[in-house]
């Protein structure tokens, strides 16, 4: 339905040709963000409606990119269109694990344990993203109760979200697709498998002082902060990457200036930039086209090799996320006053916009519109 409502209007071949000249023109294109900048939870920021409003407006194209996820791109993208009255395509959302689709193929990712989300929700995730044998932390521990003292689980959760599985299958990667929701299960299970024989559960691995863990894992958001309806900020995936490097070095007695190592998606990340701007100049192609369809994803860490756009503006309320990135990546960075940043002292930011602060949404697409002589 929602991507009926974006196709072109179809009143003559001439005005479909138009309306693709128009955007085919524009050198610019907007990136937000979508927590703080959107929404706060469940609440629309009220500035965002008009904002991308004057976008489809003016035919500008732009993609949402958020560090959030534990649903489908399709889910996520119904989720801000209820919220925000505007519609949206899954192919304008990138969440923190999107890149990890082009994983999916490689077999050597077969079997991974996905961490986070809600009930098995992150399981249908991977699955669509063509991961073949996908195994939650409630699997194992329906499996196995006692890997878990402390677990959440009830036995309607069992019956609701948990498969049966061989336990003495090797796992061959972590994916932390989004926060934990049974911490204590999480860092247990996940510390188990750093530390194991090959991925093999119940087994513990001789040799210590090693910064790689006994299989790969990837954390798909590093932000210790985002913004929802509270007052102040609150934990996300972040603190879990912490959580677990730090139990990680405890238990492998690393020195000082050594880390665990890992795969590190979503912003500030170089390979999460480079993946959107793939997305974006797709979207762009779609809207000139009318033709909307699963675009080809790149190969993990490729960065376009030519862009249509001269400025990409990246939007958002978390300087050491969004801003960082897009300064870090070639991209013009606009700060909001709606999430995390509140009114903090620009100098003593991570990073610092490089387009400008604004009190909200609207305002900056405004000002951006007019930098780049848009009549409104
Ligand atoms: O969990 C979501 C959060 O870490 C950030 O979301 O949209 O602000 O990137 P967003
Ligand atoms: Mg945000």
């Amino acid at each position: 339905m929602i991507l009926n409502r974006l196709r072109l209007p179809t009143v003559s071949k001439l005005s479909q040709l138009a309306f693709a000249r128009n955007y085919s023109r524009k050198d610019f294109a907007f990136v937000f963000d979508i927590d703080g900048v959107l929404i706060r939870g469940k609440d629309p920021i009220a500035a965002a409606t008009p904002a991308l409003e004057l976008l489809n407006e003016h035919r500008v194209p732009y993609i949402l990119m958020t560090n959030g996820g534990g649903v489908s791109e399709k889910a996520k993208a119904d989720h801000i269109a209820k919220i925000v009255g505007v519609p949206i395509s899954p192919w304008q959302i990138v969440q923190s694990h999107t890149p990890l689709r082009t994983l999916a193929n490689d077999r050597k990712h077969n079997r991974v344990l996905c961490i986070g989300g809600v009930g098995d929700a992150v399981r249908h995730v991977a699955k669509s993203y063509g991961f073949e044998d996908v195994v939650l932390p409630i699997d194992i521990v329906k499996a196995i109760p006692s890997i878990s003292p402390h677990h959440m689980f009830k036995q309607d959760d069992f019956d609701k979200y948990a498969i049966d599985i061989d336990v003495n299958v090797p796992f061959r990667a972590i994916l932390v697709f989004n926060d934990p929701r049974d911490m204590s299960t999480d860092v247990q299970i996940v510390q188990d498998l750093l530390n194991s024989q090959d991925g093999v559960l119940g087994t513990k691995r001789k040799r210590r002082r090693l910064e790689d863990p006994a299989i790969p894992i990837v954390f798909s958001n590093s932000d210790v902060y985002y913004s929802n309806e509270y007052s102040l900020p609150r934990f996300g995936q972040g603190a879990f990457r912490i959580i677990t490097e730090e139990l990680y070095s405890h238990i492998n007695q690393l020195r000082p200036h050594e880390a665990m190592s890992s795969l590190l998606c979503g912003k500030p990340f170089k390979l999460q930039y480079d993946f959107a701007h793939h997305v974006l100049i797709d979207w762009r192609e779609m809207l000139i086209t009318n033709k909307f369809e699963q675009p080809k994803y790149p190969l993990l860490g490729t960065a376009p090799t030519a862009s249509p756009f001269k400025n990409i503006y990246m939007v958002g309320d978390n300087p050491a996320s969004d801003i960082q990135g897009a300064n870090d990546h070639g991209w013009e960075s606009v700060l909001l006053r709606t999430g995390v940043y509140a009114d903090e002292d620009l100098s003593s930011l991570e990073a610092q916009p490089t387009a400008g602060v604004f009190n909200d949404v609207y305002d900056a697409v405004l000002e951006i519109l007019r930098v780049n002589k848009v009549k409104i």
